[in-house]
């Protein structure tokens, strides 16, 4: 905790005391789905954060229904920010339309407005990440895993035969990662040849079962690798594979390279065991420390000082949470980090 963080931590207690006036700065944050895994961890660090930084929080789960979501923005009567991981368009436009009204920041984050909602008010910011970078990443990862592996055309067809499991249909995310990845592995001299496609809106379950299903109709011998645009769906693959043991002639750990986005922890996990081939971050606890920090100087107003949010602010408003790759031996120190903390 900085200088800064803890004396406003130390007001916010006293403030708490009977008969103090002084209130800790509060802001009301919107999540599109709170069972989503990783909008789960994040809600988690967002608490610890707000309880280090001197932020109240409250927390409302629109469980994926715009009408709700709707309902929960305009409960409380006189909000001083809003802060949204919007269900859908029409729940981004009526924040924007909402703070403006109220004359107060609103903070976008994860899911991001429609193209220009920025720049229709200057109090409003994005913080999120730039998602085609987990696409090239997973491409990098994917690369080395076939570097360190010979044996990785295990059909002998000249290509990598992949299965593709997508997040939401339309989904920034979902769009870009899939097409970066396609194109960098395409700047490579390996063919890609996806044997099997879907979208399983980023859900574990969907997932496995999506997997089930291409397995009992095409077998396991072309699949050589599956890509997944977030780690849920890659645990629903593995959940899978684990129901069939391992496999004879998949090397030692008898496993399909799989490869996630998010970085979550039972993922981090399955890579540092080899279950899985990799990850791409985007670190919950980095978000954390940028949404509560913007939260709190907007809340106070003046200059944003970009050093205490721990990531890039441009000048269009969008606050970068960096992306990191994610293979064995990192995977590996994270969890050690996570069994110290
Ligand atoms: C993505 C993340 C997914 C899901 C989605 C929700 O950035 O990778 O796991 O949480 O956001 O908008």
């Amino acid at each position: 905790m900085n200088i800064k963080s803890s004396c406003r931590a130390a007001l916010w207690a006293a403030s708490l005391a009977p008969g103090m006036a002084l209130a800790a700065p509060a802001a009301p944050f919107f999540f599109y789905d709170q069972s989503d895994d990783f909008i789960n961890a994040m809600v988690a660090r967002i608490s610890d954060e707000s309880a280090d930084q001197g932020l109240h929080v409250t927390f409302n789960d629109a469980r994926s229904d715009a009408g709700l979501q709707s309902d929960e923005l305009h409960r409380d009567q006189s909000p001083s920010i809003l802060v949204v991981n919007p269900v859908a368009a029409s729940n981004s436009e009526e924040s924007l339309l909402l703070a403006k009204e109220l004359s107060i920041p609103v903070i976008f984050f994860n899911r991001p407005p429609e193209e220009g909602m920025l720049d229709q008010y200057d109090k409003a910011w994005y913080v999120g990440v730039e998602p085609r970078k987990a696409g090239i990443y997973q491409a990098h990862l994917m690369i080395s895993y076939m570097q360190d592996r010979d044996g990785w055309d295990r059909n002998k067809n000249g290509m990598l035969d992949i299965v593709l499991i997508k997040g939401e249909h339309s989904h920034v995310d979902t769009v870009s990662r899939t097409s970066a990845f396609k194109q960098a592995m395409a700047l490579t001299n390996n063919e890609l040849n996806i044997i099997a496609e879907a979208y399983c809106d980023w859900d574990r379950d969907k997932a496995r079962e999506f997997f089930r299903t291409t397995v009992s109709s095409l077998g396991l011998k072309d699949v050589e690798a599956v890509i997944c645009n977030n780690d849920a769906m890659a645990l629903g693959v593995l959940d899978m594979l684990k129901e069939r043991g391992p496999l004879p002639g998949y090397g030692s750990n008898g496993y399909i390279p799989v490869i996630g986005v998010d970085g979550i922890d039972e993922a981090l996990e399955a890579v540092a065991g080899q279950r899985m081939a990799g990850t791409v971050m985007q670190s919950p606890r980095i978000y954390a420390r940028a949404l509560v920090g913007l939260a709190l100087q907007l809340l106070e107003g003046g200059e944003i000082d970009d050093s205490a949010l721990g990531a890039v602010v441009s000048d269009d408003r969008f606050v970068e949470i960096p992306y990191e790759v994610v293979d064995r031996q990192r995977a590996q120190e994270m969890v050690k980090e996570n069994s110290r903390r």
